[in-house]
């Protein structure tokens, strides 16, 4: 027999006013995985959250931890015996507790009977000397560490965060976001974490729940959403996009770069040829010369530079195609930065190309 998920949501749903903020959601999270809930703001992550840390209830579906059911329309087991731990954006210390009674106020007995359990976990955010400091002693950054060992203290067997690092420092986002995974990781929890940057799923995430108005649209690793997404907007989430508009005919769509496949739409029906930036290629031109076409790229189109800006690890470059005058970005590592009009070829990755039917 298979062991259950540690947590598993099964076709939730709540409504507000007779609006789906969560539309039939359903995800599935094992133990020691970090599992993010991703998606612009407003589409329902926190209410999802809210509902499996059982301060807010369903209008239908189920949620069970290990195999056990938590709370489905008639059953309910109280927050505080759910086993979940919670670490929310405003994760407020409690200002009069010191940091080690701050770690230990979830657990039996206080500070002094848990000794052990807060040095290790504090020792293992490099806070192992601020055990007697005050909360208002603390940096940001200081005070999350403490708030995330606090959440893990008990041994939650699920553990729910909701933007926790938006509240902090730019620059200190990276190093802490590392951190934090790394002691989930040992601590074998299984993580629920809320956030609407991309960049924090692909970082955080074994499993990313992409949601928009209230459903879930796609789910899987981040390789998968970033190299093989639902839809354009999925596509979009993730990076900026260059879109080459054309219409099926005879399953074939033509474009400035040559034709390509579009098996199984209909002729007539509009299509977008979707690359991200970085996947353009560039050649020069050489007396109006290009480059030969090859499987991996295709032909390559004739286009000039609008214009093109260094920005620091990259420099992104605008041209527009001579065919059809679409405008297309490109990225070049380092500085590249020739002149606007300048004349030069661009070929498409075609492994890196998405097809979808315009929306
Ligand atoms: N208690 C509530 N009553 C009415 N509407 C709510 C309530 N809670 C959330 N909403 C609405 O549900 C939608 C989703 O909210 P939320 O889950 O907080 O989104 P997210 O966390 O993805 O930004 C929003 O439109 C919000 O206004
Ligand atoms: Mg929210």
């Amino acid at each position: 027999m298979s062991t259950p998920p540690r947590l598993e949501v099964q076709n939730l749903t709540r409504r507000f006013d007779g609006r789906s903020v969560v539309d039939d959601v359903s995800f599935s999270v094992l133990a020691g995985q970090v599992a993010c809930l991703l998606g612009p703001s407003g589409c329902g992550k926190s209410t999802t959250l809210r509902i499996v840390a059982g301060v807010d209830m369903q209008d239908s579906g189920r949620i069970s931890v290990d195999g056990n059911l938590v709370c489905d329309t008639v059953f309910r087991v109280p927050p505080e015996r759910r086993a979940i731990g919670l670490m929310f954006q405003d994760f407020a210390l409690f200002p009069h507790l010191s940091v080690a009674e701050n770690v230990a106020f979830g657990l039996r007995g206080g500070a002094q009977a848990n000794r052990d359990r807060v040095a290790e976990l504090l020792d293992r955010v490099q806070m192992g000397n601020h055990i007697d400091s005050y909360p208002h002693q603390l940096s940001g950054g200081e005070q999350q560490r403490v708030a995330l060992v606090r959440a893990l203290a008990p041994r939650p067997r699920v553990l729910l965060m909701d933007e926790p690092f938006s509240g902090l420092d730019e620059r200190l986002r990276d190093g802490i976001r590392d951190e934090t995974l790394a002691l989930l990781k040992e601590e074998g929890t299984a993580v629920l974490l809320v956030t609407h940057e991309p960049v924090e799923a692909m970082r955080m995430a074994d499993q990313i729940l992409l949601m928009r108005d209230g459903r879930i649209v796609q789910q899987g690793a981040p390789y998968n959403l970033y190299n093989a997404p639902a839809d354009r907007r999925v596509a979009g989430f993730f990076s900026d996009l260059n879109i080459l508009p054309g219409r099926v005919k005879g399953a074939l769509t033509r474009t400035p770069f040559g034709e390509f496949l579009t098996p199984g739409m209909k002729d007539g029906t509009e299509v977008e040829i979707v690359i991200r930036p970085q996947h353009l290629k560039i050649d020069f031109d050489r007396n109006g010369q290009g480059p030969a076409p090859t499987a991996e790229n295709g032909s390559a189109a004739h286009a000039r530079v609008v214009r093109a800006r260094y920005l620091g690890r990259e420099s992104l470059v605008e041209f527009v195609t001579d065919q059809d005058a679409i405008t297309l970005s490109a990225t070049v590592p380092g500085a590249f930065l020739p002149p606007a009009g300048t004349p030069m070829w661009l070929m498409l990755r075609r492994d890196r190309v998405f097809v979808f039917p315009k929306a």
